[in-house]
């Protein structure tokens, strides 16, 4: 999809994965990416390369094994067609229409089709609800706006864990050096992948029955499409390097996943042990739909996880024998009400409980 990368970002991005201090070795380090990456991996874009040093087979963690990209049809600068292929375990992950799919094995193939995120009326939805404010939509929520100014600092690499079609992942892209949102709904990461390329799009907004109303969306300037990709992959199993992310987000996630606390410990692998930041918010709509009680972290009367989800999970990520580490500093807490419209009569409205932790 994407073309460029300005240098100053391959440096920061090299010196951020390999924890290089030294100007020197990143220097040399970015020369190497330069000259000796484009010619064992013929094809990519300099975008893709720089996914690619940071991108590792899902289906081996823990242990960690890297990718090697064939593309078979490129578009100006960008993949079309090909696939990751893990020489360890002979994985092949697709790339589609430029759309890269990262799911482990482990993920079901029948939970895509199963997703209720996968129709047209939902993205529809989520576009409102992410972009409305800049749609000028009435009744807009200002949620995203508000989560994104919960990110401090800048550059790094920072990954937007169930982003849907992606307004968090486009925010940080404006600090950080480069943003992937990742999502397992198709539906949301096509249409995040969309937006990034054509920066316009028409979204038909349900208004009541049949009855729908064209909304234009526009990417403001401020979101730069060569800093954002969206790919398809498991907040399970995180198809990224350990340290390699400083700022991670999980939104409105927790309690959608089957192992809650998994998710938490693949946030706490691919963080940088130091310097990294990571903001979780959730309504806490535990479900044994999405999770067996006994995995839920939170919403228990009795039992090891007894009490309030955000209590436990800040407890959990503060706690030395928490299973993090290092453990996390909880730096603030709070609430966001976030809104999802269905058609112009209804709105649902959520207090989405968050934490911002540090390390
Ligand atoms: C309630 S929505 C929240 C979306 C977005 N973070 C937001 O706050 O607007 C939950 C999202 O998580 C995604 N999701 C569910 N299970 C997932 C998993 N195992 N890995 C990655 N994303 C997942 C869904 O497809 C959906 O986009």
């Amino acid at each position: 999809m994407l073309t460029c990368i300005r240098l100053e970002i391959i440096f920061q991005i090299v010196e951020d994965f390999y924890g290089l201090v030294n100007k020197k070795q990143v220097l040399i380090c970015s020369v190497i990416c330069h000259l000796v990456v484009p010619i064992c991996r013929k094809g990519n874009t300099t975008m893709k390369r720089i996914l690619l040093d940071v991108l590792i087979c899902p289906n081996c963690l823990p242990e960690e094994n890297c990718l090697r990209e064939e593309a078979t049809a490129i578009e100006g600068a960008d993949i079309l067609e090909g696939r990751l292929h893990c020489e360890r375990c002979a994985t092949d992950y697709p790339i589609t229409g430029g759309l890269a799919r990262i799911l482990p094995r482990t993920f079901p193939e029948t939970s895509a089709s199963k997703n209720k995120y996968e129709t047209d009326p939902v993205v529809s939805s989520y576009l409102w609800s992410h972009f409305g404010d800049l749609m000028a939509e009435a009744h807009a929520s200002d949620a995203y706006r508000r989560w994104a100014e919960l990110i401090t600092g800048r550059g790094g690499l920072a990954v937007d864990i169930g982003s849907a079609v992606g307004r968090l992942t486009f925010e940080m892209g404006v600090n950080c050096d480069f943003a992937v949102g990742l999502d397992t709904s198709e539906a949301f990461i096509r249409t995040a992948r969309d937006l990034m390329i054509r920066r316009r799009i028409t979204v038909a907004l349900k208004e009541e029955g049949r009855i729908t109303r064209d909304a234009v969306l526009e990417l403001p300037d401020r979101y730069d499409s060569d800093k954002v990709e969206f790919i398809l992959a498991d907040a399970l199993a995180l198809p990224f390097r350990a340290s390699a992310v400083r700022t991670s987000a999980s939104l409105n996630l927790v309690d959608k996943v089957p192992s809650p606390y998994g998710h938490l410990t693949e946030i706490d692998r691919v963080s940088r042990t130091s310097g990294a930041q990571f903001i979780l918010s959730d309504p806490f709509s535990w479900s044994e739909e999405a999770a067996a009680e006994a995995e839920w972290l939170g919403g228990k009367t009795n039992g090891p996880q007894a009490g309030r989800g955000l209590d436990n999970i800040m407890a959990l990520f503060s706690d030395p024998s928490g299973g993090f580490s290092p453990p996390w500093r909880v730096v603030s807490r709070g609430e966001i009400w976030w809104k999802i419209r269905t058609h112009a009569n209804h709105f649902e409205l959520i207090r989405s409980c968050y934490c911002k932790t540090e390390r």
